[in-house]
């Protein structure tokens, strides 16, 4: 039986980000596109059976959040993560990032302190600028290839009186960590005790490899679960990111009020028809299916790990978590630019710019494996070869 994930699909049918000039710029159609955060596989089978039935129904007009939902979303946490939660705690919105900038917009001041743990996802840095928030930098530490927190910076900037809040990625784009229940707790401890919210986007929890488990910090225990927001979504799970859907678990009641308020003041609406049926058919039977993509994640991995491991000139960072790869080229003295131009031109890449993760990302870049692995062993021979002359 040939495997569903082996199957290439032309991504430009749709206008996909990943493919998108927007993204690739001009002239890049040719490029081997491994930037943009979502998989190149169909979402699970169930999932557009159900939306294909969605669809049959043939009326689109207003609806209710599905009974089945949160029961499903609480049935996953439950089943996959051993985290139980009420479904009174959860809300839901349109995507993570609309949960990060309301956390934001809600529960500080503009000019207020958010601490960011870089290199990290570059859509953190944007909502804090376009919400007038200071971003309070705490970069990760790097020691013989893995990396961890600076607890010591973080309880400095913590300190800080307009220090207000902190995002958390766990697990960690684009370093690939899934923090640990004591990484977790030691950085919830220091956050309570300067009264700093902790804002944990966990887009990522689903997708850890073999030896590593996410913990969700609001997991930790009802203290750590009442002075956390967490952003919970099936996008990056399930490849469903254009459905827009995503959940966020408050458990503090007054700070839920306050979520809920701003949601209504803003009216976003938040019952898609298609974004309901997808997490419903995805929470209650995607769980097969994740576990066949996790597996052909983790072969792309060692693929990865074998193709690069001759090159003096690049490095992979172990991965824990996520389909993202953190590679190490600073051995090739590049300019952030000139690492940029020479992954572009002579290798044929259109990967993610370390640098656009926080200086700390100079010299690195992401490179996205979740695609058919004849098109990852495509892209490293070309790698290979462009390296070859320097390594
Ligand atoms: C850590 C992290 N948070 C949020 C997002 C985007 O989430 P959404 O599309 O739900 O806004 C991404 C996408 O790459 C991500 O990696």
């Amino acid at each position: 039986m040939p495997n569903p994930f082996d199957t290439e699909f032309n991504r430009r049918e749709v206008p996909a980000l990943k493919t998108h000039k927007m993204v690739l710029g001009e002239n890049g159609a040719d490029l081997f596109a491994a930037g943009v955060a979502d998989m190149d596989f169909q979402a699970p089978p169930v999932v557009r059976a159900a939306m294909r039935a969605r669809l049959e129904h043939g009326i689109f007009g207003y609806e209710a959040m599905p009974d089945t939902l949160l029961p499903a979303l609480t049935g996953w946490l439950a089943a996959r993560h051993g985290w139980q939660v009420e479904a009174a705690h959860i809300l839901r919105a349109p995507n993570v990032l609309n949960i990060l900038a309301m956390a934001a917009s809600v529960f500080t001041d503009p000019g207020d302190g958010i601490i960011v743990q870089p290199p990290v996802f570059f859509d953190f840095y944007d909502i804090l600028r376009e919400n007038d928030r200071k971003i309070r930098p705490n970069p990760l530490t790097l020691q013989n290839g893995r990396y961890g927190m600076d607890f010591d910076g973080l309880e400095k900037l913590a300190a800080e009186p307009r220090t207000k809040m902190l995002f958390l990625c766990n697990p960690h784009n684009p370093v690939g960590r899934v923090w640990t229940r004591a990484e977790l707790t030691q950085l919830g401890d220091i956050c309570a005790r300067h009264d700093v919210l902790v804002v944990s986007d966990e887009i990522h929890a689903d997708i850890t490899l073999r030896g590593h488990s996410y913990t969700p910090f609001a997991a930790l225990g009802p203290a750590y679960a009442d002075n956390a927001i967490t952003c919970l979504s099936p996008a990056k799970s399930f490849n469903i990111a254009a459905c827009c859907s995503a959940f966020t678990v408050v458990s503090n009641q007054a700070r839920r009020a306050a979520f809920q308020a701003e949601n209504s003041r803003l009216t976003v609406n938040k019952n898609n028809a298609f974004a309901s049926v997808a997490m419903v058919a995805a929470y209650e039977a995607g769980g097969p299916w994740l576990d066949a993509a996790l597996a052909y994640i983790e072969g792309n991995v060692a693929l990865v790990r074998a193709a690069l491991a001759p090159l003096k000139t690049v490095q992979m960072v172990e991965p824990e978590g996520t389909f993202l790869l953190w590679l190490d080229f600073r051995a090739l003295g590049l300019s952030p630019e000139g690492l940029t131009a020479f992954l572009r031109e002579k290798a044929g890449w259109a990967v993610t710019r370390g640098q656009a993760f926080g200086k700390e990302g100079e010299g690195f870049a992401r490179l996205n494996i979740a695609c058919p692995r004849a098109k990852l062993a495509a892209a490293l021979k070309t790698l290979t070869a462009a390296l070859t002359p320097i390594s």
